[in-house]
């Protein structure tokens, strides 16, 4: 009896996970990879192109940006930048919020840290998840958000291109939103794998350090 309770217990977390609908079938892994630059090049292209009109980042700089990504900053400021805001400037938009809820009935949030409050895999799968509904004002909704107030504005590229590039692209699309989300990650992980370095080396001298000073001891 007992052993069954903490089976149950123990099982409990994972039903409460299941029963909070946490599992979406049409939520996918993100096929890209955050060390490729130019698949965050080309997604930094299609953010500034395809949702900067709507949603700002406004923990992300034109020039971070630039630098991280290998741009030079001048071709960063006349290809990425159509505002007349200085490389040192954050990357927000002018759209009114409440002008904005009238139109959409919600206002497009700020997209810098999205990627960490969904995850990317959420994000990427919200990305290639629209579809044709004639009951949405836009005329589509979303598998993974469902009645979502923002139109499909990839719709034109989404029907110009075959599956394969239009999937890519958002993936690339994606990565570049989990790049800003976390900068400094990939620095952060080339650290870590030298602390983990600096700690291997250290173990021995430490190892023989204490062998030496117990072995009277014994
Ligand atoms: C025409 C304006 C508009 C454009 C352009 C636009 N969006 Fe949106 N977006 C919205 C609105 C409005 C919402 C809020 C929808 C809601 O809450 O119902 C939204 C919501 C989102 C969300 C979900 C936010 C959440 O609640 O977590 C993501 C992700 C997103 N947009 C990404 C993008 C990306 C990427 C692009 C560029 C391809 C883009 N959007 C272009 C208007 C827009």
């Amino acid at each position: 009896m007992k052993k069954l309770f903490i089976a149950l217990v123990c099982l409990f977390p994972l039903v409460a996970y299941a029963a909070g609908g946490g599992h979406n079938e049409h939520i996918v892994k993100l096929p890209a990879s955050p060390k490729d630059t130019v698949s965050l090049q080309n997604g930094a292209k299609l953010f500034v192109n395809y949702c900067m009109g709507c949603h700002g980042m406004k923990y992300m700089r034109y020039e971070r940006l630039a630098t991280d990504l290998g741009i030079p900053v001048d071709v960063a400021q006349q290809y990425l930048n159509f505002t007349t805001d200085k490389p040192g400037d954050t990357m927000e938009n002018s759209m009114v919020e409440a002008e904005s809820k009238k139109w959409f009935g919600n206002a497009p949030p700020d997209l810098s840290l999205e990627a960490r409050l969904r995850s990317s895999d959420w994000v990427y799968s919200y990305l290639i998840g629209f579809y044709k509904d004639e009951s949405r004002p836009y005329g589509y909704n979303n598998h993974v958000f469902p009645s979502v107030g923002m139109p499909h504005v990839m719709a034109d590229m989404e029907a110009s291109m075959s599956k394969e590039d239009f999937h890519k692209n958002m993936a690339d699309l994606t990565n570049f939103l989990g790049y800003a989300a976390e900068p400094v990650r990939l620095e952060r992980e080339r650290i870590g794998v030298y602390v983990l370095l600096f700690l291997f080396i250290l173990f021995w001298p430490a190892y023989f350090m204490k062998k030496e000073y117990w072995k009277d001891v014994h």
